[in-house]
């Protein structure tokens, strides 16, 4: 069984939460043997803890040439500049939460076993149009182009990208929710036998996701294709992701296969295991802490200097009224 060792730089988890969460993830975590998000990380980071990250084992070359890779690079869209360095691609691309192929950073070989082709998505639910798209297909008819948005961790780490795809409103245009439809539901790809982290059965998997249908139609929510001017890799979740700026990084779902509207809120992967800790909405808020360290400050990746972390992750203007008169409700954890 695999054992996990907790980083030198991690809180004490007794300091910043009740007593009884504090016992059962304990408990939770000593049995299974399994790491869970934010332990691996949060406090105040040691200087160069992604040098290690860099050159040394870099992600296997696929041996297979994508199918979209001609569509590649896209125009960027000025719009949406962001006033940081970009992060290194070799960090972006080796440094990577994605618990299907483990509860730990390192998983950009494991995940090269992903098989992204054949791929399809399927949209259902409460939807006019129900249907079933083969991935290539599904790209060549959307409205490709390539946005550098900050990206915060939950655990306080936090990189810039420049990622290609299109606003996720392209995919509502073609599913035409009905009326009654007031979620969608988005989740991960499932093969155990693929995606060791999926034999872990402790884990609710496939790894769901929920926004509001008027989080999904903001212009800021985008679905993901490429990464660095080339399609996206397995690590960071090919061939489709989700990238909301604004919202901790857990809300980015990677490896989609469906998306289903719904009138009910969906409970997340991460909700599910620790609702104490991650809710629905999940908004970048720097003055409201998680309830085991501090959200104040992050450190970006390839950098041993912390940063202030701003509310809606310097978003607030394109997205702040999406939760007017919902201040009252736990809309930032
Ligand atoms: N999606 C799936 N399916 N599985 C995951 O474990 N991790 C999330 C998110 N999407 C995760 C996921 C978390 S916690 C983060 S911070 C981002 O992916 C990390 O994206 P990156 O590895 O491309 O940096």
């Amino acid at each position: 069984m695999p054992t996990f060792i907790k980083p030198r730089w991690a809180i004490p988890e007794r300091d910043a939460t009740p007593e009884s969460v504090f016992r059962s993830r304990r408990a939770l975590i000593k049995s299974a043997g399994l790491g869970a998000i934010g332990l691996a990380a949060a406090g105040p980071a040691k200087a160069g803890i992604f040098d290690r990250f860099l050159g040394a084992d870099e992600p296997k070359p696929d041996d297979e040439v994508d199918p979209t890779a001609d569509l590649y690079p896209v125009s960027r869209n000025p719009a949406f500049a962001v006033d940081r360095p970009l992060t290194d691609k070799g960090l972006a691309t080796t440094y990577n939460n994605f618990y299907e192929f483990g509860s730990h950073k390192r998983i950009f070989n494991a995940a090269q076993a992903l098989p992204i082709r054949p791929w399809t998505v399927t949209i259902d639910g409460m939807v006019e149009a129900e249907q079933t798209i083969d991935i290539d297909s599904l790209i060549r008819s959307m409205p490709l182009e390539e946005r550098i948005y900050r990206h915060r961790c939950v655990e306080a780490w936090s990189m810039v990208v420049p990622w290609t795809g299109f606003p996720m409103a392209e995919l509502l245009k073609r599913a035409r929710p009905l009326s009654g439809a007031r979620y969608v539901r988005m989740k991960t790809f499932l093969d155990p036998e693929v995606a060791s982290g999926q034999r872990q059965s402790w884990y609710p998997w496939p790894y769901v996701e929920g926004l509001t249908i008027e989080e999904a139609a903001n212009p800021l929510t985008f679905l993901v294709t490429g990464i660095y001017g080339a399609p996206v890799e397995e690590q960071n979740g090919a061939p489709l992701r989700l990238a909301l700026p604004w919202k901790y990084g857990f809300k980015s779902i990677k490896s989609l296969v469906r998306f289903t509207f719904t009138d009910q809120r969906p409970v997340s992967f991460w909700e599910e295991l620790g609702p104490t800790e991650y809710g629905f909405f999940a908004n970048v808020n720097p003055e409201v802490p998680h309830p085991r360290w501090s959200q104040a400050t992050e450190e970006p990746l390839g950098s041993s200097e912390r940063i202030p972390t701003l509310l809606y992750n310097g978003y607030a203007e394109e997205v702040a009224g999406l939760y007017a008169g919902m201040e009252g409700e736990r809309i930032y954890y």
